[in-house]
């Protein structure tokens, strides 16, 4: 469902002041809740994909990606971005902090590559498309890396930013979904050090990076129960579990009633608000 579009010759807002809040370190996401060391966090990963590429591949195709295009997909995770992408015929180089899932996919052509958005570089002027979903909001400077993408596109080239805010759950109707939901993000912030509601400012972190014909949209996941996102849920809160619980920010019963909710084909709920956002590399 879409919440709001729009394009714009350039954003119009001045971009947010850089900021380091917390010291970087890759161990936070990579060795976190979130490990690929983690019995269910490929599974989990395969969710997100499921309820996610139908979007992404839509706006790779409106933007114009064509066969030969050099497409750089940043945290790649379970890998079906990249595959879906070598399949269109580009040229794809794939990233992660953690590439166990992805080694598999230099078997179709794509380059893999263990690389830290934020302290690895690119040489400048290398891509024709580059790509994150559910990456950036999980740096300390979201928008230091956003400035970081920019600098690797080739002019004429397209940055596109698929990335999640999580205000939607504060207001949720099930008292028990609604509570460890909000007791998650708590542990997210604190923990791996997420900023969950930057996403909302898409595409204001875009502006003053040498990228023109900037475009927007907002829509917000659903959530029925039983289904994939409500699939995706109960793992992403299974593997938090424990610790939320050790943080005392919500119980074991408030998990179990949570899922109880999530299985119920009757729940109807929003999931998060993802905001994509995108620009053109300005010709020399
Ligand atoms: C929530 S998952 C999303 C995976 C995939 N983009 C998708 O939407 O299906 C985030 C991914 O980004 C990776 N990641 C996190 N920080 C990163 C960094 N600094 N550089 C590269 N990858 C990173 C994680 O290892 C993980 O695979």
């Amino acid at each position: 469902m879409s919440a709001s579009s729009g394009t714009a010759a350039s954003a119009q807002a001045s971009a947010q002041t850089s900021k380091d809040p917390w010291e970087w370190t890759e161990k936070r996401y990579k060795d976190g809740v979130f490990s690929h060391a983690i019995g269910t966090e490929r599974e989990r990963l395969r969710l997100l994909e499921s309820v996610l590429d139908d979007h992404t591949r839509g706006h790779f195709q409106r933007l114009g990606l064509t066969s030969g295009h050099r497409v750089l997909e940043v945290g790649g995770g379970g890998g079906s971005v990249a595959r879906w992408l070598a399949g269109q015929g580009a040229e794809v180089t794939v990233t992660d902090l953690d590439t166990t899932y992805l080694d598999e996919l230099s078997e179709v052509g794509v380059q893999v590559l263990r690389h830290d958005v934020y302290t690895d570089d690119f040489p400048e002027g290398t891509f024709d498309f580059i790509h994150t979903r559910y990456v950036v909001i999980h740096l300390p400077d979201p928008e230091k890396a956003v400035a970081r993408l920019a600098r690797w596109l080739k002019p004429g080239g397209v940055l596109l930013l698929e990335e999640p805010s999580f205000f939607p759950i504060k207001d949720a109707p099930h008292p028990a979904y609604r509570k460890v939901m909000r007791a998650f993000r708590t542990h997210l912030e604190s923990a791996v050090g997420t900023d969950t509601e930057w996403a909302r400012n898409l595409p204001v972190p875009l502006a003053g990076k040498g990228l023109d014909d900037i475009g927007y949209d907002a829509r917000f996941q659903r959530i029925t129960g039983g289904d994939n996102e409500a699939a995706w849920w109960q793992l992403t809160l299974e593997q938090t579990r424990a610790a939320v619980v050790a943080e005392g920010l919500a119980t074991d019963e408030d998990f179990e009633a949570a899922y109880r909710e999530l299985a119920d084909p009757g729940f109807h709920d929003l999931s998060l608000a993802v905001f994509t956002a995108w620009g053109r590399k300005q010709e020399n």
